[in-house]
C-alpha cells in the first residue's frame, strides 16, 4: 500500500463529520484497477481498529433488490446476531459466493436495509462510534441510479434519527453521467473524492518496500524506468515489478534483465487487457485510436480528425470516437478551452496499439 494518504485523510475528515452529527457520503471514484478495491479493505481495516462497525460488500449485475438484500445478509454478519445466517455468506465465500447472493430476496429490501442499518448502529450508538458501509463496483449493478437512490433515502431517514452512519459507494469516473436523470442530488449527497496515479515517490515506494524484505535489488535505473512505464498505475507496478523480480539473476537486477522482464509482463497484460479491448472496438474506433497512437504529442483533434479522414473514416464520426475513447478512458484528453488535445498517455497501451496498427 503507496500514497493514498490524501484520500485517506479526506475519508477521516468525512467519517469523523459523520460521528459528529454532519454525515458526510462519499463516491471514491477512479479508473479501471488504479486501486479503489484496496483502498476500501485499506479504510475498512483503519476503521475497524478505531473500533467502528463496518460493511464492505460488492456490487455484481444483478437488481437493486437482490443488492439490496445481500447488503442486509452483510450487515447482519457482521453484527453476529443471526448465526444461521452468518453462517451462509462465510459458506459462501467457499462455495462460490452466487450462493449466499441469491439466497434471501426480499419483497421489500430497502424497509429491511432500514432496519438492519438501524441494528448496526443502534448497536454502537452508545459507543460513540459510527457506522461505515463500503459499497465497491456500483456502477455494475443494473439500476445503478435507482440503487444509490434508495441509499440515500435510507440514510436520510436514519439521519432523522440521529443516527451516525456513513457510505462509501466505489465507481469509475463516469458514475454520474451515467445515472443522468437523478445526477444532481445523487453528486451533492455522495461527495466524489477521486482516486488517480500514484505520484513518483509513493510508485517507487511501492516497488522498493516489498523488495526491502527479500535480497533482490532493482539498478536505480530499472526501478526509475519501470516508474515512469506504469505512469502510476498501480497495476502496471504490480506486473513489471514481478516480473522483474522473476528476471532477477544474482539478486540484481540491470537493463540488461529489465529488458526480458518488460516483455514477459508486457505480453501479460495485452492477454489479460489490452486484447479484450481491442476486440470490443468498432473498426473506426480502431482507426482513430491509432491514429492517436502514432503521435508523440497530443494531437488537436482537428489533425486526427484530417488523418482519419484520409483513411476512410468521416470527420463526425472520428469526433463521436474521440469522445468514447475518452470517456471510456482508452485515450486522455487535455483540455484547451473548446478544442482538444489527444494523446494515449498509458505507455503500455500506447505500445500494444503501435504494434497492433504497424503498416508491413
Ligand atoms: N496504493 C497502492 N499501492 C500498491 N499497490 C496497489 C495500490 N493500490 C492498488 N494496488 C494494487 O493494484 C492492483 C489493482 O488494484 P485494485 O484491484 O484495488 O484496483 P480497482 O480500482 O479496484 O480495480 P477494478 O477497476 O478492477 O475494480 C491490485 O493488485 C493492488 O494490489
Ligand atoms: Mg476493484
Amino acid at each position: 500500500m503507496a500514497g493514498r494518504e490524501r484520500e485517506t485523510a479526506a475519508f477521516e475528515a468525512r467519517v469523523a463529520r459523520t460521528r459528529e452529527g454532519q454525515p458526510q457520503h462519499t463516491a471514491l471514484l477512479g479508473e479501471w484497477a488504479i486501486g479503489k478495491t484496496t483502498l476500501l479493505m485499506h479504510w475498512r481495516r483503519l476503521r475497524q481498529q478505531a473500533g467502528d462497525a463496518v460493511v464492505l460488500s460488492m456490487a455484481y449485475p444483478q437488481s437493486a433488490d437482490e443488492f439490496l438484500a445481500g447488503l442486509v445478509t452483510a450487515i447482519d454478519a457482521e453484527l453476529g446476531t443471526d448465526w444461521p445466517r452468518r453462517l451462509d455468506v462465510e459458506l459462501g465465500v467457499d462455495i462460490g459466493i452466487a450462493d449466499a447472493r441469491f439466497r434471501r430476496t426480499a419483497p421489500n429490501s430497502e424497509r429491511e436495509l432500514r432496519a438492519a442499518l438501524r441494528r448496526l448502529v443502534e448497536h454502537r450508538a452508545d459507543e460513540d462510534r459510527s457506522v461505515v458501509v463500503l459499497l465497491d463496483d456500483v456502477d455494475l449493478l443494473r439500476e445503478t441510479g435507482d440503487v444509490l437512490l434508495r441509499l440515500r433515502a435510507c440514510a436520510l431517514e436514519l439521519y432523522a434519527a440521529d443516527l451516525p452512519l456513513a457510505f462509501i459507494v466505489a465507481a469509475s469516473p463516469g458514475l454520474f453521467t451515467e445515472v443522468r436523470s437523478a445526477h444532481e442530488p445523487l453528486v451533492r449527497f455522495f461527495e466524489p473524492l477521486t482516486v488517480g496515479p500514484l505520484d513518483d515517490s509513493d510508485a517507487a515506494r511501492a516497488l522498493a518496500e516489498p523488495l526491502a524484505e527479500t535480497t533482490v535489488r532493482f539498478d536505480p535505473d530499472v526501478v526509475a524506468e519501470i516508474v515512469d512505464l506504469a505512469g502510476g498505475r498501480p497495476y502496471y507496478l504490480q506486473k513489471l515489478g514481478y516480473y522483474t523480480f522473476d528476471a532477477a539473476g544474482n539478486g540484481r537486477v540491470t537493463q540488461a534483465e529489465f529488458a526480458v522482464a518488460f516483455e514477459r509482463a508486457f505480453a501479460s497484460v495485452s492477454q489479460e487487457i489490452f486484447a479484450a479491448r481491442w476486440a470490443g472496438m468498432s473498426p473506426i474506433d480502431r482507426q482513430v485510436v491509432a491514429v492517436v497512437a502514432r503521435s508523440t504529442e497530443p494531437r488537436p483533434s482537428g489533425d486526427i480528425e484530417a488523418e482519419a479522414a484520409r483513411r476512410g473514416v468521416r470527420p463526425g464520426a472520428a469526433r463521436q470516437s474521440l469522445r468514447r475513447l475518452a470517456s471510456k478512458g482508452q485515450i486522455d484528453r487535455l483540455a484547451n478551452g473548446h478544442r482538444g488535445r489527444y494523446e494515449v498517455r498509458d505507455r503500455l497501451f500506447k505500445r500494444y496499439l503501435e504494434l497492433q496498427t504497424c503498416e508491413p
